[in-house]
């Protein structure tokens, strides 16, 4: 099938050459022209891991090209919107002027048949009102909502072999007819793998990919609340999540205690969700919301107090190494990283930090210039009074307590994932804080 990719981020270049990969004929279309270059000799824009085999692959079948002109739109059948829609400044609520002006581009170029896919994610009504956009416009073209759930880091297998698909359709039976031959085509291969499908509303659709995130958010600020009462009470958040994450109704994954959430959807889709909530006169509904955000940021805060703590309350002129920046590992992104966050208010309060990252070091600079950031592991840690682990990548989390312990003024270590065994560290001499932990 022929389609067209509006908007070649951290989702759309990923999905894009996904869909060259898979067959189809594919044009991505974005307008920052370093992204575009990079795509265009087969590189990828941002690290993601098996991206740029992904690229030179799909690249390399003539499936797939990228350009800055929206009418080489015009011809294909699909078009995903898969730009961003990110916090409006000054608002809880999502910024929707891309995805606004994405439609009002590609308007001029749809004819009778096509399908117009939405994929980022927007306030629970949008659809609604663009498909109404799109009507006024008299092309004949139809739009359906399709979330994507893809993870950074794993972001192309969760493109080329999705857990799950929804597609929300028009309300109209004909629409509705033409929109899910249309997805079903697309995504021809995972539906033969047997992918679970769900065919809904629009509205269903736009809530999935909101309430998907809000559950994963709420998930890991149950456990941050636990570990808050974990540290007045002696327990040990880490056991506690082991031990109710075994119940196969709760489950184990995203009951990490730690630093906390961050990156470009759970925060700020739980804030969007809030705020078209309040517009809906259901603000109450989720309300909790508010405490689970409340909760995700008091725990950079717990992990700073740590700091503070072990460099006897102070830290201005005493060595910081700060391990990671990047919000998660295996992602460059910094986006509302809690590990950048923590470096940055280190550094606020005086300290002199040295942070490092595998990836996220050039991202991490271009927001926060005033860092000193070290690209060897050897330099950020030499001479620091306190360590912080923020990012759990593999390069940090199987460290030697003694390798590591010969190079440090201070054998003081702050381990904001959790991701060490307490007991070692101890044995070697080091003062080990987690987060929840005794
Ligand atoms: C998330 C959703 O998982 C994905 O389905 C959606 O499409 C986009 O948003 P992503 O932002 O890539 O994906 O990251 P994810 O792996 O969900 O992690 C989010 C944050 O939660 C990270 O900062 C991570 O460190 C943190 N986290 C995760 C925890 O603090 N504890 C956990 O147990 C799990």
């Amino acid at each position: 099938m022929r389609v067209s990719v509006i908007g070649c981020g951290y989702l759309g270049a990923v999905h894009a050459a996904a869909m060259a990969q898979l067959g189809h004929d594919v044009v991505g279309v974005d307008m920052d022209a370093v992204k575009l270059a990079a795509l265009t000799r087969g590189e990828a824009p941002f690290f993601e891991p098996g991206l740029p085999e992904l690229l030179v692959e799909a690249s390399s079948t003539g499936r797939l090209r990228f350009t800055d002109d929206i009418s080489a739109a015009k011809g294909a059948t699909v078009h995903f919107i898969a730009v961003g829609t990110p916090q409006l400044k000054g608002s809880n609520a999502a910024d929707l002027q891309y995805v606004d002006a994405a439609i009002e581009q590609l308007l001029p170029h749809l004819t009778a048949g096509d399908v117009v896919v939405g994929k980022s994610t927007v306030p629970v009504g949008t659809a609604a009102r663009l498909a109404a956009r799109i009507a006024e416009h008299g092309s004949g073209a139809v739009l359906a909502w399709n979330p994507e759930f893809l993870r950074e880091g794993f972001a192309v297998k969760d493109s080329l072999a999705p857990d799950r698909i929804v597609f929300g359709l028009p309300p109209e039976p004909a629409g509705a007819a033409i929109a899910e031959a249309a997805l079903r085509g697309v995504y021809a291969a995972a539906l033969a793998a047997e992918t679970p499908l769900v065919i809904t509303n629009y509205s269903t659709a736009e809530l999935v990919k909101v309430a998907a995130n809000a559950f994963l958010a709420t998930k890991i600020s149950f456990i941050n609340a636990m570990a808050e009462i974990a540290e007045v009470t002696g327990a040990d958040a880490t056991e506690l999540a082991d031990a109710i994450g075994l119940d196969g109704r709760i489950g184990r994954r995203f009951l990490g205690a730690g630093v906390g959430f961050g990156g470009g959807c759970l925060p700020k889709d739980i804030r969007g969700f809030m705020a078209r909530a309040e517009e809906l006169g259901r603000g109450e509904s989720v309300a909790f919301l508010k405490e689970v955000d409340a909760i995700n940021l008091r725990r950079r805060q717990r992990v700073i107090d740590h700091v503070v703590d072990l460099l006897d309350h102070e830290p201005f002129g005493k060595t910081v190494a700060v391990l990671g920046l990047a919000f998660k590992p295996h992602s460059d992104d910094v986006r509302d990283s809690p590990a950048l966050d923590v470096a940055v208010r280190l550094k606020g309060l005086g300290a002199e930090v040295r942070a490092t990252d595998p990836q996220a070091i050039e991202n991490a600079r271009r927001q926060h210039p005033q860092l000193d950031y070290r690209t060897s592991f050897e330099e950020t840690v030499r001479g620091a009074d306190v360590v912080v682990l923020v990012t759990e990548w593999d390069e940090y989390r199987y460290l030697d307590p003694e390798v590591v312990g010969a190079l440090v003024s201070g054998r003081n270590i702050v381990d904001g994932r959790n991701s060490y065994d307490p007991a070692r560290w101890r044995a070697a001499g080091w003062t080990y804080r987690g987060l929840g932990r005794p």
